[in-house]
Order: structure tokens, then C-alpha cells, then sequence
């Protein structure tokens, strides 16, 4: 029987399915492995089924035993794994897509509904029972009608459209490539994301995290926005430069911002905690009983398709 290191504890029916599956190291107290930790219990393994708050980096990768043939991450984004240092010592990385594009679009779309309807705001004074109605009380930002900005047309972006169309909303989107009409559903794309923001209204960004997109939102983009616009994000948070984002909202040249995930999570910027208009959640994307399952039964499918077989599908690198 194969062995297997699992990092992270999982849910009850996806740990019973892999131990029938192989011999397998489970995390059963959720304990944050520290590198040298993974490195030691992955001695004999030939698999490691990893999460998001792994940093697998080259210097890990390079450490690991030349037992181990396969990482299969418990997520769609693999930037915590160092794809290339991976792939130079023969070491598949797989993710895990598909399953979570509607849990991460509807974390989106409450991104965009607190963010614009002032949620932060209005949930204090609710607990706080501070409050009166009135005709100006904590009026916010109507969707219907208004424009959305995709950054990253890709399955979960996609899926965000589809959800804004719902709520009346005109769907805007920059991508590597244009996509085919049945793809694009009567979006209108932009070339480059100077034309995308200087129409969005709402910035929904969902495109993953590589080189090309680190700090894509920082002090010169920032200004391409029309006034008052909303961003959000639900992909990661690389994206943004938190600084000159914080300076914005404190200018008011940013109307509010939602925020799903964060530079060095679980850390989060300091300056973003205390502004009324930023609406906070703790990376819940995925955070669905449904998504989490089949994520996980996803990423055994990986490497079970991998020993099955020597390849897999979902091989990122
Ligand atoms: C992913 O799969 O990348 C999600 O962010 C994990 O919750």
C-alpha cells in the first residue's frame, strides 16, 4: 500500500475514503506543520496532499525525499507551491478546479453586496443597537445598472458574471485572450486593464496570482478607477498593494472594498481593520460543506489517478 502525508485536517468522509485508499499520515489535531516538519513525516511517502497554508517552496521542494512523486493541493491556487523547482525534480503538482467555482463566485458576490451596501457599518450598529431609520441612514451603492469589471475571465470570473447579470449589472472583463462569444455572453472586453478600470464601477478580481498580476491594483492603477468605485477580492491577496489601496479608501477616491484574502494570510494589513467602508471575511471561499468535499475528494482523486496511471489531469506543472 502507498503512503501518503495529508497536511491538514480534512472532513470526516474524505480522511474515511483515504484511508481506504492507502496508508496514510492524517493531521488528526489540524496541526500547523512547520517545513521541517512536512519535510521529516514525507520521508516515506510517495504522495503529499497539501493546503493553501503549506509554503512549498523551492527550498522545501528541494529538501523533500525522492520517495515523493506527487503534490496534490487541496485548492485551485497552487501559488503556496513552487511549480517549477517541482517540476526539476520530477515531482507532479496538481489542483483542484472546477469544484469550487460556485462557492468562490457567490463569496464574491457578498464581497460586492457588503462592500456596496455598507455591511460593515450597518452590522455594528446593529449589534450595537445604535441606530435609527431614516431616509439618508447608511445609504449605499445600487448594483442594478451599474458596471462591473472582471479581471480574469476564467471559470470562477465567469461565474461571477453570470450571478452580476442576475442582479442587472453590465459585465465588463480584461483576460490574457478575448473569449469566444458563447464564452463571453455579450461582456464587453478590454485589451488592457487601464480601459477595464476606467469602467468599472465594481472590480471584481478574480484572476489567479503569478508575476504578471502581483500588485496589479497599486497607487498608478488605482487613479484609472472612476470615482467612488468599489474593488473586491476573492482570488488572492497578491493582487493589491495594500498601502496605496488604504491611502485610497482614506481619500475616499475608493468608495468601499471587499476582501476575501490577504498578503501573508492569515495576517492582515493593519490599516484596512478600523475603515467602515472595507468589508472583511476570513478566506471563505471555498466554505461550503458541499465545495470542501469535493475538493478534497478532487485532490485524492489527483493521486489516485497519478499512481493509477502516472499522470493526471489536473497537473499544473
Ligand atoms: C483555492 O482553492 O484556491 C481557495 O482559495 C481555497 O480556499
Amino acid at each position: 500500500m502507498k503512503k501518503i502525508l495529508v497536511t491538514r485536517k480534512l472532513l470526516k468522509s474524505n480522511e474515511e475514503r483515504i484511508l481506504k485508499l492507502w496508508n496514510a499520515k492524517l493531521n488528526l489535531n489540524d496541526e500547523m506543520y512547520s517545513n521541517k516538519k512536512l519535510i521529516d513525516l514525507s520521508i516515506d511517502c510517495e504522495g503529499i496532499l497539501s493546503s493553501i497554508t503549506d509554503a512549498i517552496d523551492e527550498n522545501v521542494i528541494n529538501k523533500l525525499s525522492n520517495k515523493v512523486k506527487i503534490i496534490s493541493n487541496f485548492a485551485v491556487g497552487f501559488g503556496n507551491i513552487d511549480i517549477d523547482a517541482a517540476r526539476k525534480r520530477n515531482i507532479v503538482v496538481t489542483n483542484t478546479p472546477d469544484v469550487l467555482t460556485d462557492a468562490t463566485a457567490e463569496i464574491a458576490m457578498l464581497l460586492i453586496l457588503g462592500a456596496s451596501r455598507r455591511a460593515t457599518e450597518g452590522i455594528k450598529k446593529a449589534r450595537e443597537k445604535n441606530w435609527k431609520w431614516s431616509a439618508d441612514f447608511l445609504i449605499g451603492k445600487q448594483l442594478s445598472g451599474s458596471r462591473l469589471g472582471i479581471l480574469g475571465m476564467g471559470r470562477i470570473g465567469r461565474a461571477v458574471a453570470k450571478r452580476a447579470r442576475a442582479f442587472g449589472m453590465e459585465i465588463h472583463y480584461h483576460n490574457r485572450k478575448k473569449l469566444s462569444p458563447d464564452l463571453e455572453l455579450k461582456a464587453t472586453y478590454h485589451q488592457n486593464v487601464r480601459s477595464l478600470f476606467s469602467v468599472s464601477d465594481i472590480l471584481s478580481i478574480n484572476c489567479p496570482a503569478t508575476k504578471q498580476t502581483k500588485d496589479i491594483i497599486n497607487k498608478e492603477s488605482l487613479e484609472y478607477f472612476p470615482k467612488d468605485a468599489i474593488i473586491v477580492n476573492s482570488a488572492r491577496g497578491d493582487m493589491i498593494e495594500d498601502d496605496a489601496m488604504i491611502k485610497a479608501l482614506k481619500d475616499k477616491k475608493i468608495y468601499a472594498l471587499g476582501l476575501d484574502v490577504y498578503k501573508g494570510e492569515p495576517q492582515i494589513n493593519a490599516g484596512y481593520l478600523n475603515l467602515p467602508n472595507v468589508f472583511l471575511l476570513p478566506h471563505l471561499g471555498s466554505a461550503t460543506k458541499k465545495t470542501r468535499t469535493d475538493m478534497a475528494d478532487l485532490a485524492i482523486d489527483n493521486i489516485k489517478e497519478y499512481f493509477d496511471t502516472g499522470n493526471c489531469k489536473n497537473k499544473v506543472n
